[in-house]
């Protein structure tokens, strides 16, 4: 009902990010204007582009027809919980035991304000909570640099702010920037750097408050007792510590962050009830797009049968990888363009644990551990603080990283993260886990990447053969915007593709 108010106009639509071209989203009374009529489309890919895809063309009445070959929408977006199974493409088979309430983001894991992925939330009535992308409680350990123990961020951040702070304070103060900047200048920048190092007028960095507390303040009495043992600058240098900073700055990772409330997959599962369960074949998968000139043609496997669906237009919304490998008649062009979208790696591991250690132990609640060992990243849980049992993400990683994890065993992984983790957090890492699932997406059907790097970005020449229509195919995915490996890249693609079809449509 929500979507007819919105194709009439009684309800809002999700509205573009400033930066996007404004979407409108395809509407039954473009046709009544025109004396034109909806098409019907096959959607060959069941994952964000393909879903929007759908949904976006249903609000105008087109007759569509998703085919996602998994046995579940969502595509990337994937929330694990217990009794839910994979098999990879090598055919090891897990199987979560994540206790009720437990779960894990296999895929996206956070969203941006600025991303259109919100509005969809918002259009779709789907609840979203902060994710906490920084904490000042979470540590930084690099292992391969020498620190003998992990570091509070905050920790860190006071010390290498502070080194930094001083040593450019007292390069000023010595003239050193005197042909750069007027002596007023130079004031107001040792003004900001006093501030922003905590280095007094000294332009010593000493150690600050900001560091943290070996005793933490309270009552009359107990002031506190501050870290001690400030390193020196060399130490802080060497430690590699700083290069962890400046992923809060970047425009796709700044705080505040936000996720569905219950899991990512929330995000699909409103889009499919939305299109319509009947209008989407799941372990449906396509071998063969052919381009008739007065229509399409998908050829796919449903259930061990060939089956063939006809229809006037197709949107092509599976990784390019995936289609590289599907028949086509769509052209060369179009087949070298998606052989040069090159598949990436990344990997995931939920450990469950009987208690909320990080929480009562470390005051940790959400955010992100870093380091240079092999996991890369750890996630603590966004979600049920405080509750008894909490899942953590063990390793995040990328690249040979998440590759070298993918060639151990499910069981061998969950040691090799444990291992790892118990070197920042002790025992607790071992002794209090519950169960574990490990997600690999270069290793999953029908998907095979985690994202694809396009060189030169989706609008560089050779990629040109997929961002207009081959024929009657039009391709959508996150690979074809700026904003891949992010569901607003999925969103906006669809829209782009659903706003030249339904162009053309209304001719
Ligand atoms: N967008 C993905 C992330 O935030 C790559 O980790």
């Amino acid at each position: 009902m929500f979507a007819t108010m919105g194709a009439l106009g009684l309800a809002p639509t999700a509205q573009a990010a400033s930066r996007e071209p404004a979407f409108r989203a395809p509407s039954s009374g473009d046709f009544h204007l025109k004396g034109k009529a909806a098409a019907k489309v096959v959607v060959v890919g069941g994952g964000i582009a393909g879903l929007a895809t759908a949904y976006e063309l249903g609000k105008a009445g087109y007759d569509c027809t998703v085919l996602e070959a998994r046995g579940r929408t969502g595509g990337r977006n994937f929330t694990v919980r217990g009794g839910d199974s994979t098999t990879d493409i090598h055919g090891v088979k897990q199987t979560a035991r994540f206790s009720d309430g437990q779960y894990m983001n296999a895929g996206p894991g956070r969203i941006p304000q600025w991303m259109v992925t919100l509005d969809y939330c918002r259009e779709l009535g789907v609840p979203i909570e902060v994710f906490t992308n920084v904490n000042a409680n979470a540590y930084l350990y690099n292992e391969k640099a020498g620190m003998k123990a992990p570091v509070r961020y905050r920790t860190a951040k006071a010390d290498v702010y502070g080194y930094v702070a001083e040593l450019l304070s007292k390069a000023t103060d010595k003239g050193a920037l005197d042909r750069q900047i007027t002596a007023d200048d130079q004031e107001r920048l040792l003004d900001f750097l006093k501030d922003f190092g905590d280095i007094g007028d000294t332009l010593d960095y000493t150690g600050s408050p900001r560091r943290g507390y070996r005793v933490d303040p309270a009552a009359a009495g107990t002031p506190g007792e501050e870290l001690g043992s400030v390193p020196s600058a060399s130490e802080v240098f060497a430690s590699g510590v700083g290069r962890y900073f400046a992923f809060e700055f970047e425009y796709d990772q700044a705080m505040l962050m936000f996720q569905p409330v219950g899991g990512m997959d929330r995000i699909p599962a409103a889009l499919t009830r939305a299109i319509g369960e009947r209008r989407i074949r799941t372990g449906a998968a396509v071998t063969e797009i052919t381009d008739t000139a007065h229509g399409v043609t998908v050829t796919y496997t449903q259930s061990g049968r060939t089956r063939s669906i006809e229809a006037d237009y197709c949107v092509a919304a599976l990784p390019p990888n995936i289609l590289a490998k599907t028949a086509h008649n769509l052209g060369p062009a179009v087949q070298t363009a998606l052989e040069a979208c090159k598949p990436s790696s990344a990997g995931k591991i939920g450990l469950e644990y009987r208690n909320r250690w990080w929480e009562s132990d470390h005051q940790i609640y959400g955010g992100i551990t870093e380091t240079d060992m092999d996991l890369a990243h750890i996630w603590y849980p966004s979600y049920g603080h405080q509750g008894r049992r909490g899942t953590i993400i063990g390793y995040y990683n990328t690249g040979s990283n998440a590759d070298a994890y993918a060639a151990l065993t499910p069981r061998e992984r969950e040691a090799r993260a444990v291992a790892q983790g118990v070197k920042i957090h002790g025992e607790k890492y071992r002794t209090e886990l519950a169960t574990s699932f490990s997600h690999h997406w270069r290793q999953t059907p029908y998907l095979e990447a985690s994202w694809h790097s396009l060189s030169g970005g989706p609008d560089a020449p050779v990629f040109a053969p997929l961002n207009r229509a081959a024929g009657r195919v039009y391709f959508a995915g996150d690979y074809l915007s700026y904003a891949d490996a992010w569901q607003h890249g999925a969103f906006t693609s669809a829209r782009k593709a659903v706003t030249a079809l339904h162009t053309r449509v209304l001719g």
